[in-house]
């Protein structure tokens, strides 16, 4: 059985002060030992954060970082950084860092390799705009993500790693994709592992869905056979998020 996975994903939200009191607020709210629970905060705040959600069942991941060890890389968060600084997860990929901050496929696999280099757990985002889906290419682009993305990478890493489908029209416009929509893309993207490596990596690897998750579309979308939990934008700054952890 996979243990369930249930990120926070505040983006550019919170300052140091802000964070503290965020954390001390869900703090007990979020107390589920079923679920693997990460809160993943901006660069500042992860040391206040780090130190706020100790003795709580509360993990901490970064939004991002960079693909070299160190260096003349100015603005930049290394891996070392992350982990010295006691972080597990890393968010790579996101539809935001990729649109705005030109990500592209080859340089989320630069990252994936580097997290796995540092023991970082990657939750690497794939997911497929409007005109995508409309186009009926959806599947078609996820596997070109996922496959290059993890380009290199061990099945022994892949089985720890984190897959989130989040599909771009979801996030932050309170559309969530149907559960149908979501369990098929999620199945989807495991049979697309199961090809790489084989099943039993496909089987490990979890994949959660993002997107507009809320408390109330919570409990049917991660009661899905290929649905291992969630990434959650912007109900992961409010109390909501005990009740989306603590979803059965
Ligand atoms: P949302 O964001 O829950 O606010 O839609 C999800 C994400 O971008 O990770």
């Amino acid at each position: 059985m996979r243990k369930k996975v249930i990120a926070g994903n505040w983006k550019m939200n919170m300052t140091p002060s802000e964070a503290v009191e965020l954390v001390d607020t869900l703090k007990p709210l979020v107390d589920n030992p079923e679920v693997d629970v990460v809160f993943c905060v901006p660069a500042i705040d992860i040391i206040p954060v780090v130190e706020a959600a100790k003795g709580s069942n509360i993990q901490v991941g970064a939004e991002n970082m960079y693909f070299e060890d160190k260096g003349a890389y100015t603005g930049e968060i290394s891996p070392a950084m992350l982990t010295d600084a006691g972080i597990k997860y890393v968010v790579l990929g996101h539809s935001e860092r990729r649109e705005y901050f030109a990500e592209t496929d080859e340089t989320v696999n630069k990252k994936m390799l580097k997290a796995f280099e540092h023991g970082l757990t990657p939750i690497m985002c794939c997911g497929e705009t409007l005109e995508q889906r409309e186009q009926g290419v959806t599947m078609d682009f996820i596997r070109q993500q996922v496959k290059i993305g993890f380009q290199n990478v061990t099945a022994e890493q892949a089985k720890t790693a984190v897959i989130a489908y989040e599909p771009i029209w979801a996030i932050g416009t309170g559309k969530t994709a149907t559960t149908e929509q979501a369990q098929e893309v999620c199945k989807g993207i495991r049979a697309c592992i199961a090809e790489v490596y084989d099943e039993a990596t496909a089987e490990a690897i979890r994949i959660q869905y993002g997107g507009s998750v809320n408390a109330e579309t919570a409990p049917e979308l991660f009661a899905q056979p290929d649905i291992d939990g969630g990434l959650v934008g912007g109900a992961s700054l409010k109390p909501d998020f005990g009740k989306i952890v603590n979803y059965k």
